[in-house]
């Protein structure tokens, strides 16, 4: 217990040092709506905001680096999630589009493969309609969601960020173990001051204490 609640402590200090270290770039970037359709493309200059204006999703930067990292930024400036805080781009060169076929949501590498955010799973039973187009739409709550909407089915979500844990918790989203694929949901820390990249601290469900720690 006493070290869930130490853990808590770092993880708050954590959050609230770090997210100064960001270069608010978002504030310059010109909105495009909640929504990231097929044909679509969000860079440097541009974000999504939801539709109530409470979450914003920019590439961002931190103060004295070149990198960039694709965050979810809450309104009032403290970043809530981060696509690629292991695999950092050079600024301002994010882009994050539709693959051609509108299937894969992925962030372009000009260095590298690219990062990718969704692609149809090939392991489990459900299939994509070929009617059907994927969106992927910021919310509200702070979660970004790829969407399957067919004019035959019911709007899907077929992949959300909330299952993605940065180093923030939202309402909403779930920390914990599934024992059958050993998929894990943890908040981890960043690593220094200014870099997002995975640190020390980490705060998950441990399924023998039964606790979180
Ligand atoms: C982002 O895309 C727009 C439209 O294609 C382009 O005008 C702008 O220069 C791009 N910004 C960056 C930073 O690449
Ligand atoms: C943040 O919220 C304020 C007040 O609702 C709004 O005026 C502003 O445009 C929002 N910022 C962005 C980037 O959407
Ligand atoms: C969609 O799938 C059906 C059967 O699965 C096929 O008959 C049809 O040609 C496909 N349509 C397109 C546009 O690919």
């Amino acid at each position: 217990m006493a070290r869930t609640v130490m853990n808590l402590i770092f993880l708050m200090l954590f959050s609230t040092t770090c997210c100064r270290a960001y270069d608010f770039t978002w504030g310059l970037a010109r909105s495009v709506g909640d929504t990231l359709k097929p044909g679509d493309i969000l860079n440097s200059s541009s974000c999504l905001v939801s539709a109530s204006s409470n979450f914003i999703l920019a590439f961002s930067k931190p103060v004295h680096l070149l990198d960039t990292y694709l965050c979810i930024w809450r309104n009032d400036s403290s970043s809530t999630w981060n696509a690629n805080r292991l695999r950092p781009l050079l600024y301002p060169q994010g882009v994050l589009s539709w693959d051609e076929d509108g299937r894969r949501l992925r962030i372009i590498d000009p260095a590298g493969d690219p990062i990718s955010l969704f692609k149809p799973s090939e392991s489990t039973d459900y299939e994509i309609s070929n009617t059907s187009t994927l969106m992927a739409r910021l919310l509200d709550d702070g979660n970004l969601v790829v969407q399957e909407l067919d004019v035959y089915r019911s709007t899907k979500v077929l992949w959300q960020s909330f299952d993605s844990p940065t180093d923030t918790l939202l309402p909403g989203m779930k920390l914990g173990v599934n024992r059958r694929t050993r998929r894990i949901w943890a908040l981890k820390s960043w690593s220094t001051e200014n870099s997002p990249n995975p640190g020390a601290f980490s705060l998950q469900w441990d399924p023998y204490a039964r606790q979180l720690q």
